[in-house]
């Protein structure tokens, strides 16, 4: 059985998605609407799709099965909570929203409905958090008792240019976006590894001192001037977690953008921009060949043509070794991947679980502990890191409710 996909946003991370969907054999038609209809002609024309619709709306209204949310980060909640409460499954783009309230909406929406919705975190599939997840299961690490995730991505790598395409004239009020608000990256890809939740937080901001009009109360719609944050969660089980949100970094984010680090009384694991390390008691072993992913497309290629030359890295990325492509259809081999070989693997996810009516790996429960902890995280900066409890909205059903 195949269903018909509507793109909604038709801006720059949507392409590598929309041909992936597209070459999908589950997937019979896909649709795609903006608010910049041009966008929306032009990504149906490069992509070969199967037309536009005017808006949002009018694509509720249609029978497409599904839609993937590819809108600006801030905006996601209300679009999912309307497209599951008209009877569409959901793929939503990071994060999965920006308040407690639209997350607790969308979990209520999912539980009444029994649609599907997935949140695509590109971490989930980070090679260093499969790694994780596989030694995790083998009990290797002994008892698992502290993590780092950072997800380091300077504004000069690409930034800029990224936000006045999403953001038009006003591009540098929306560029202040809180970091911790965008949390998914470094905190997905440890608890996509290690399966507990945060139940406090205490965040270090640091206010920014640039003066390029970026991270400026007076200009920011967010009132943020916090451009990079430093946050230590307590986990449910005992544990503990260190992320970090960094955009003003001196680092290579085009070789690595988020890294991470997994600490347990047996074993470890470390993984820096080129090298990754297994630890025991005893020895240190190089694992970089397991997560290191080779690029698969041209930096000039066609579809990479609204992507900052600076950011184009993410999207070229194919599978590592540590990657389970078993089950991925023939129709996706060779076509462009990226962030660390995750979107072939999040395409596939989708498509299975709306076809096998089972609930995703980062199903709205699993989404909701990914993004949560950091806006509270975004709030304890605010109030000079004082600790903060963080709600939990449980484990997800063990089957789609209905
Ligand atoms: N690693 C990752 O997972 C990753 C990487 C890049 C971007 N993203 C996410 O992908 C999303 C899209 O990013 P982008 O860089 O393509 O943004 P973008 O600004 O380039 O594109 C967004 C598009 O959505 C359109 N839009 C906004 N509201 C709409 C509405 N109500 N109806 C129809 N169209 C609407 C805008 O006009 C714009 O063209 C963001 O949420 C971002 O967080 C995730």
């Amino acid at each position: 059985m195949t269903f018909t996909l509507g793109f909604v946003g038709a801006g720059q991370f949507s392409g590598h998605f929309a041909r992936l969907f597209k070459a999908h054999p589950g997937i019979d038609r896909v649709l795609a609407t903006d608010l910049r209809p041009e966008r929306a002609a032009a990504l149906v024309e490069r992509e070969n799709l199967d037309g536009t619709l005017p808006n949002f709306e009018t694509m509720l209204e249609s029978d497409v099965d599904a839609v993937a949310i590819f809108t600006q980060r801030w905006t996601h909640g209300p679009l999912v909570v309307a497209a599951l409460r008209a009877g569409k499954h959901v793929y939503s783009a990071v994060p999965m929203a920006i308040t407690r309230e639209e997350i607790a909406a969308i979990i209520e929406a999912v539980r009444e409905t029994g649609l599907t919705y997935m949140m695509g975190e590109t971490s989930y599939y980070n090679p260093a958090t499969v790694y994780a997840r596989t030694k995790l299961a083998e009990g290797a690490f002994g008892r698992l008792f502290y993590a780092e995730g950072d997800y380091v991505h300077d504004m000069d790598l690409g930034f800029y240019k990224a936000y006045e395409y999403s953001g038009g004239q006003q591009w540098r009020s929306t560029a202040s976006y809180p970091p911790m608000m965008y949390p998914t990256h470094a905190l997905g890809g440890v608890l996509g590894a290690w399966p507990s939740h945060a139940v406090s937080v205490s965040c270090i901001g640091m206010r920014d001192h640039l003066e390029d009009g970026v991270f400026d109360r007076e200009v920011s719609m967010w009132d943020n001037d916090i451009s990079n944050a430093t946050a230590l969660f307590e986990l449910a089980d005992g544990g503990a977690v260190r992320t970090n949100e960094m955009r003003r970094v001196g680092y290579p984010s085009h070789i690595r953008e988020s890294r991470f680090r997994f600490f347990g009384t047996d074993a470890s694991f470390e993984q820096l921009a080129t090298t990754s390390l297994w630890q025991d008691k005893r020895e240190a072993t190089d694992v970089s060949d397991l997560i290191r992913t080779e690029s698969t497309l041209s930096l000039d290629d066609p579809s990479l043509a609204h992507v900052a030359p600076e950011l184009r890295d993410a999207f070229v990325s194919g599978h590592a070794a540590v990657h389970d492509t078993s089950a991925l259809p023939k129709e996706l081999t060779g076509l462009p991947n990226g962030h660390e070989g995750a979107h072939h693997l999040l395409v596939h996810e989708f498509v299975s679980a709306v076809e096998e009516r089972r609930l995703p790996a980062v199903n709205a429960w699993v989404a909701a502990r990914f993004t949560l902890p950091g806006i509270v995280a975004h709030q304890s900066a605010l109030r000079d890191g004082q600790r903060l409890p963080i709600d939990d909205f449980g484990d997800a059903p063990q089957s789609l409710p209905r």
